[in-house]
């Protein structure tokens, strides 16, 4: 970047779709006066089964959309297109801050009594190098158990979270976990949140689910503080993009979110994204 970016620019986040929310809602709380700018490449959802050249390919498409609309900062609200892209991403725009993530495999195995541990992640995710990363470094004298839930991603993008079909793909991941004597959950996809009282509902109380949103919301706040970049203005305002059918996602925004909100349409042409005049 050649021009030093301003407090009062927006962060910019994406997703395949609207797993992101799941970090976007921590961010809101705890960065009140930030403008958000979402972009949920719908037209691609899932990013999962993709693999990682093709996560990579659309990742520095989506990063490219959100520094032609002056971001300060970038959050990547998805373990797969982290997974994919970070690194590129950090080579490619030296200096700009990138806040990626990984499954929470340490706070994991700090707590896990049972020393049984599950991480329900994307394919894409589990061939990356940042999970093989943390396996390597936090998960010795851990049994880590990997499913990739298939299916799970288009149920949540459906808002089909605590529906029948959810609920038979958590059951078949998480029973044979249990009986292996799991007793932490590490929710390494962002969409699998929103199927929390699903996924409580087949553990049982006394199985601990980690979340790292709230983590993350703090390692963005960190980063802004560090480079004197907290927005001093008002109330910030979050904008909402997709690649995909803009009511339907202002339809899971509302229920996700709570949020009544306008969300604007992107389309992909040669490899970049451009609005759709509404
Ligand atoms: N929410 C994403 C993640 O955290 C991507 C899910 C998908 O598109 O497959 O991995």
């Amino acid at each position: 970047m050649t021009t030093s970016p301003s407090p009062t620019a927006p962060i910019g986040a994406f997703d395949s779709g609207v797993g992101g929310l799941s970090v976007l809602r921590a961010i809101q709380a705890q960065l009140p006066h930030e403008d958000l700018l979402y972009v949920a490449d719908q037209a691609h959802v899932p990013y999962g089964p993709r693999g990682l050249q093709e996560v990579q390919r659309l990742s520095e498409g989506v990063a490219e959309f959100l520094m032609s609309q002056g971001v300060k900062l970038i959050v990547i609200p998805c373990n797969t297109a982290s997974a994919a892209a970070l690194h590129a991403l950090r080579a490619q725009y030296p200096g700009f801050p990138f806040v990626g993530m990984e499954p929470a495999v340490k706070p994991a195995a700090e707590h896990t009594t049972t020393g049984v541990v599950g991480v329900l992640a994307t394919p894409t995710t589990f061939d990356g190098e940042l999970y093989a990363s943390v396996v390597e470094r936090f998960g010795g004298g851990v049994t880590l158990l990997q499913d990739a839930c298939p299916g799970l991603v288009a149920e949540i993008e459906a808002g089909q979270a605590d529906g029948a079909e959810a609920e038979r793909i958590l059951r078949a991941a998480l029973e044979p976990m249990l009986a292996q004597g799991l007793d932490t959950v590490v929710l390494g996809c962002t969409h699998y949140p929103f199927a929390f009282e699903t996924i409580r509902r087949i553990v049982g109380d006394e199985v601990r689910l980690i979340d790292p949103a709230p983590a993350i919301a703090r390692r963005v706040a960190a980063l802004l503080d560090a480079a004197g970049l907290r927005n001093p203005g008002p109330a910030g305002i979050t904008r909402y993009l997709t690649s995909g059918d803009p009511a339907a996602m202002q339809a899971r925004v509302a229920e996700l979110l709570g949020q009544q909100v306008t969300v604007q349409g992107l389309r992909w042409a040669a490899g970049q994204l451009q609005p759709v005049e509404n």
